[in-house]
């Protein structure tokens, strides 16, 4: 495997092999309806020097996203609790109103999953931080979703981030990449997404009844999701963990 990782700028005709059926599986099909994603996919041409594409050969095999913003500010001293869906807006307001950014965010790395399992991922964050270095930022933020928190959802995230091998790094492989690449652990970010849906999409979406109020364990999310069956709907608010990235530029 001859890997190369480049920005979408350096390769900008690899962008439409970042999308397609073949990433179908990448994620849980709940995670596609956060209304929010669209303010930053919907046009990602923006933040092309931003995006880091991976080739096998002539094939897309991985990516990597990130978005600027305006870091800490006098209205922004804190990361926010809401993680991903937060630092979206922010970026995309900065975009829109010409706010100089200071800070990068990631918000997502993606392997193919045929490609899963061999050390990409390290290889993904270590081109991330590069790239944000390169840019001249001195921090990278994460809003990290722990990959194997859906194994655990019932419990809090407060209590899974603080899950330590004996070797002083995370137990949750996710975390330990960031970790062992320099990433601290800030602080969780407990309303990281919130994804809503009818009665009948949360159907489509999971394949489940949906059929009794209360919380439901669906695969692949974090924690349960919130059934309300006389109300038609249903709410998952998922808890991510920020990571700081110190860079030297
Ligand atoms: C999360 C993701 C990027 C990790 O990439 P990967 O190729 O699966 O992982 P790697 O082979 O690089 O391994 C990373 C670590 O996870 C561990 N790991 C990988 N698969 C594992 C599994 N099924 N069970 C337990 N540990 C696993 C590896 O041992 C390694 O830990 P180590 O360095 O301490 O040995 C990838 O699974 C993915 O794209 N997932 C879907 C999208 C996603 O959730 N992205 C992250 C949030 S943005």
């Amino acid at each position: 495997m001859a890997v190369v990782v480049t920005t979408v700028a350096e390769r900008p005709h690899l962008r439409e092999q970042m999308g397609g059926p073949r990433w179908d599986d990448a994620w849980p099909e709940f995670m596609d309806h956060d209304p929010v994603a669209d303010l930053y996919y919907s046009d990602t041409t923006r933040w092309a020097k931003h995006i880091l594409v991976a080739t096998d050969g002539d094939e897309v095999i991985a990516k990597g996203y990130t978005i600027p913003f305006a870091f800490p500010t006098e209205q922004r001293q804190t990361l926010p609790d809401g993680g991903w869906d937060t630092v979206i807006r922010w970026g995309s307001s900065d975009y829109q109103l010409g706010v100089a950014p200071t800070a990068c965010s990631a918000l997502e790395i993606t392997i193919l999953p045929s490609y899963r399992g061999t050390g990409l991922s390290k290889t993904m964050v270590a081109a991330m931080r590069d790239m944000v270095a390169g840019l001249g930022f001195s921090d990278l933020y994460a809003p990290v979703r722990p990959s194997q928190k859906s194994r655990e959802p019932d419990m809090p995230m407060s209590e899974y981030v603080d899950l330590w091998r004996d070797d002083g790094l995370p137990v949750d492989p996710w975390l330990r990449v960031h970790a062992r690449l320099g990433g601290e652990i800030v602080a969780v970010c407990p309303t990281a997404m919130t994804i809503t849906g009818t009665l009948a999409q949360w159907r489509a979406w999971t394949g489940l009844p949906f059929d009794q109020s209360g919380p439901v364990v669906v695969p692949g999310a974090l924690v349960p999701v919130h059934v309300d069956v006389p109300n038609d709907h249903a709410v998952y608010v998922e808890p991510n963990v920020w990571m700081r990235h110190r860079l030297t530029p």
